[in-house]
């Protein structure tokens, strides 16, 4: 037993310089282990004589205990260092921006929707809608657009198969049938735009069977013709973000409105290039109207109480406008390619520069 001493220092020694976990097991199980060299010392002890197993038993229980103590030790500073090293590997910043591969666009139709709602609700206006499958009265007679009206040809429907009260059900073809339905269910005043999918048959580069619409709607009782023009001059102006944008309202006609007007907005067009504003052209961007008094009374409002204007224009034709994009079918194939280029980016705020001090 002479040799404890020597043993107790060596052991200890390959503790403290053992460099992993695995190394400090081999350790244990090589030591303290069954077939260990401590334990094959302790079972010399059953041949001693009393006193010399005692000595040697009291200093082999306390090499056991050091061996046991430091192999703790060492197991805990090895997994400290083990968690630093990982630690350090795999930190993250968390302040890095998300790889853009993962960004997604937002569509030019919802962003458009969103600054058209954004600019009108600056003016007090609520959205309002309603469905895309239609009675004829609400896309049609209630609109004082009577049947064999050249209207309804000019609309290229979709009807759908089945009947109601005698009359096919139809996709709708424009916004307006939302007019019929609030004035209708709601008293005026009333300020509302409708944006909503809307759908003819028509297929080029300037149509798409589906299509979008937004509506407007004023009904108050000292409505008139110089709040349609100030309303929409001011829309026009916020829209293409233009303070100075000529506007000029040009006599029209929609069975739904009396007085109708279409609305341009001022162009050139030099060398095939197309430029809003400042400009000896105008481009037509919208229609616009005192609501007929015949459609006030098909809703039951006394056309001798109230009054109002209305307005309607297609959503992909401004922002085809204003982001020149040059087919109106790209909209619609969910070509990624194309929603990288003519997308926008999430959290982007709608514009509302320009008219609407
Ligand atoms: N509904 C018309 C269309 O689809 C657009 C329109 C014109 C709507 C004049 C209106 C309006 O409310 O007053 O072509």
């Amino acid at each position: 037993m002479d040799n404890v001493e020597t043993l107790r220092s060596e052991i200890l020694d390959a503790v403290a310089g053992s460099s992993d976990l695995k190394a400090l097991e081999d350790i244990r199980i090589a030591e303290l282990g069954k077939k260990g060299r401590v334990s094959g010392l302790m079972k010399t002890l059953g041949k001693m004589e009393p006193e010399e197993r005692k000595a040697a038993g009291q200093a082999l229980n306390v090499l056991k205990s050091e061996i046991a103590s430091a192999i703790d030790g060492r197991k805990g500073a090895l997994e400290i260092e083990a968690l630093n090293a990982q630690l350090i590997n795999e930190r993250i910043d968390v302040s890095l921006p998300v790889r853009p591969e993962d960004q997604g666009r937002i569509h030019p139709i919802s962003q458009t929707i969103d600054e058209v709602v954004a600019i009108f609700g600056e003016m007090g206006f609520t959205v309002a809608e309603g469905p895309d499958i239609e009675e004829d009265w609400y896309n049609f007679s209630a609109l004082n657009i009577p049947p064999e009206h050249p209207a309804r040809q000019e609309h290229d429907t979709f009807y759908l198969p089945n009947e109601k009260e005698g009359h096919r059900m139809v996709l709708r073809t424009h916004t307006s049938p939302v007019q019929i339905r609030t004035m209708q269910n709601q008293k005026p005043p009333i300020r509302i735009i409708v944006p909503g999918r809307t759908y003819r048959c028509d297929y080029d580069a300037t149509h798409s069977p589906m299509f979008h619409q937004v509506e407007g709607l004023v009904i108050d009782k000292k409505t008139h013709m110089g709040h349609l023009k100030g309303c929409l001059i001011d829309f026009c102006r916020a829209f293409f973000d233009m303070d100075d944008l000529p506007v000029k309202f040009r006599p029209s006609y929609f069975p739904f409105t009396e007085p109708s007007a279409e609305v341009d907005i001022g162009c050139t067009r030099e060398g095939g290039e197309f430029k809003i504003g400042h400009g000896d052209d105008w481009l037509e961007i919208l229609g616009s109207g005192m609501v007929n008094p015949q459609v006030l009374v098909n809703c039951g409002i006394d056309p001798e109480e109230y009054q109002g204007f209305a307005f309607g224009m297609g959503i992909e034709r401004i922002a085809m406008l204003k982001y020149g994009i040059p087919d109106l079918r790209t909209f619609f194939e969910s070509d990624l390619r194309w929603l990288r280029h003519y997308g926008f980016q999430s959290l982007q705020t709608p514009s509302m520069v320009g008219g609407l001090d």
